[in-house]
């Protein structure tokens, strides 16, 4: 319930307001007046800061001197209220009148520049528009507004009073004076409809995996009970918990719908930002090896459950509802959490006695079978490639080509078959029965997220 509200919110975080307004100095997100809810909501990308002379540009300006010097919008209390203000060079109090301004306060900072902020008309019958800016979130009547100057600075900043449906602005001018108008501007925070991370390059230098130990999943039996040799196939069917966060942040409102593509142009699913992508992923892994009459092999199926940091850069387009979008570059984090599996193959045995198939002596035989097998082999198990080898490809010397590969994925049927003629060492037409025998098994196993 609680998600889907936020959802219907639009773009800000719920806000419950509080009974007590935020002390002055800690920073906090602002308020904006959500017309929907018929309440104060809170801004993702719009903050009441403290003052550092490094994110000056990000600030949010209100007004301009003659000298076109911006005057930025601050905070403070006065009286126990808490008060719009006027951030003036040289940047060091917060006038909230002509003669009182106070050295405690707080500054609108745009995060990242993310938040498009309007000034938009406003006159006192209007009203409370959507977006609007609260000077106090914990009330929802005072908004930020200004209305322009005659003379001296470009715009005259004050406070939005609503009494009921009606609202007043009342501002200061230079000599002082309190005015009170009828009409001006007030200013909004424009919503966000949805994102747009393309472009996206992952920083492989600031990557760390972690690994669980891996995990037993399954013990098989591969055998071959015929009287021919033949390539034992099984498959084994697996279930994970497979997700993928690009980070939260940057000013991007959380639930928003946000489409991913890499530099590349791969696209991954949407994601409502802050939410990462899940999924209960099946996959098969097919355990294969040629083993003659008579004889089996043990294989263990295991896995790991893996996670994997990194860090990205992006080109974030936000999308608004009239269809404009602004672009800005941003870095984040990227993790992956998934299940990488592998297949241990063990040593070959004979049936009949448990005793293990020599591996030295097959290798003597010569063929003409040097054919084009040049293609993949059947995935044997690193550990006993050169056994294997031995007896399979005693005329091949293929395997240096694709060794890599080997626990990896199946190899086409063709070359199972291509390879097990070759590995007997007979004539490619002769009538020998292949048998490829072939076990779907299905085996859920719980991984951890
Ligand atoms: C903030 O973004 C706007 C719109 O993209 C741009 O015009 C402006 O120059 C940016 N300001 C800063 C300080 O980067
Ligand atoms: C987000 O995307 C989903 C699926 O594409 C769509 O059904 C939904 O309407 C979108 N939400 C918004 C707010 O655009
Ligand atoms: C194969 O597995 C069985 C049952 O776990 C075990 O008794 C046997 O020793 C194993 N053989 C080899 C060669 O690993
Ligand atoms: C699992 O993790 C261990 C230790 O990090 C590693 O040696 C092994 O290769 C991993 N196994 C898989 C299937 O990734
Ligand atoms: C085990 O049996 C196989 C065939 O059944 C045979 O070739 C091999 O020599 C036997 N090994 C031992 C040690 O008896
Ligand atoms: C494998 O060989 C058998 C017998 O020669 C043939 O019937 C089958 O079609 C072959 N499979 C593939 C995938 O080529
Ligand atoms: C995936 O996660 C869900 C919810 O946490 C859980 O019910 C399910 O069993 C998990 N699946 C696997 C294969 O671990």
């Amino acid at each position: 319930m609680e998600r889907t509200r936020s959802y219907s919110s639009g773009f800000w975080v719920l806000l419950l307001v509080t009974t007590l307004a935020a002390p002055v100095l800690s920073e906090a997100g602002v308020g904006l007046f959500n017309a929907r809810l018929k309440q104060i909501v809170t801004s993702s990308t719009l903050k009441w800061a403290n003052l550092k002379n490094e994110a000056m540009e990000n600030y949010v300006i209100g007004a301009i001197t003659e000298s076109g010097e911006p005057i930025y919008l601050c905070r403070t209390r006065h009286e126990g209220d808490m008060l719009i203000g006027q951030l003036r060079p040289d940047y060091n109090s917060c006038a909230v009148s002509g003669t009182k301004s106070y050295t405690i306060f707080e500054v609108m900072e745009n995060i990242e520049n993310a938040s498009l902020i309007i000034w938009t008309p406003w006159y006192k019958f209007n009203s409370k528009p959507s977006g609007a800016v609260a000077v106090d979130s914990s009330l929802d009547t005072t908004f930020v507004g200004r209305i322009k100057a005659n003379i001296g600075y470009s715009h005259n900043i004050g406070r939005i009073n609503y009494e009921s449906t009606v609202g007043e602005l009342i501002s200061f001018d230079e000599e002082n004076n309190e005015l009170v108008e009828n009409n001006g501007e007030i200013l909004i925070e424009v919503e966000p409809v949805s994102y747009k991370l393309d472009n996206v390059e992952l920083d492989l230098h600031t990557q760390h995996v972690r690994q669980s130990d891996p995990q037993v999943f399954e013990e098989r039996l591969l055998r071959n009970d015929d009287d021919v040799a033949a390539t034992v196939t099984t498959e084994i069917e697996y279930k994970f918990n497979y997700t993928l966060s690009w980070g939260h942040g940057h000013g991007i409102a959380i639930g928003l719908n946000t489409t991913i593509e890499m530099s590349d142009g791969t696209q991954f699913p949407q994601i409502e930002w802050a939410n990462p992508y899940k999924e209960e992923k099946k996959e098969l892994y097919t355990l294969q090896i040629f083993l003659e009459p008579g004889t089996a092999c043990n294989v263990s199926f295991r896995g790991n459950t893996t996670d994997r940091d990194v860090q990205y850069t992006a080109k974030l387009t936000t999308y608004y509802k009239d269809n404009n979008a602004r672009s800005r570059h941003i870095r984040g984090e990227r993790i992956e959490n998934t299940v990488e599996v592998e297949a241990v193959y063990g040593e070959i045995y004979y049936m009949s006695n448990n005793t293990l198939v020599p591996t030295t002596t097959t290798t003597t035989t010569t063929t003409t079978t040097t054919t084009t097998t040049t293609t993949v082999l059947p995935p044997l198990p690193p550990s006993v490639e050169k056994n294997d080898i031995g007896m399979i490809m005693d005329s091949n010397s293929i395997l240096e080509d694709s060794s890599e590969d080997m626990v990896k994925g199946p190899p086409e049927k063709e070359d199972i078959n291509r390879s097990v003629v070759g590995g007997l060492g007979s004539h490619p037409n002769s009538g020998f029965k292949i048998r490829v025998t072939s076990i779907a098994l299905l085996i859920p196993f719980a991984l951890l997220l």
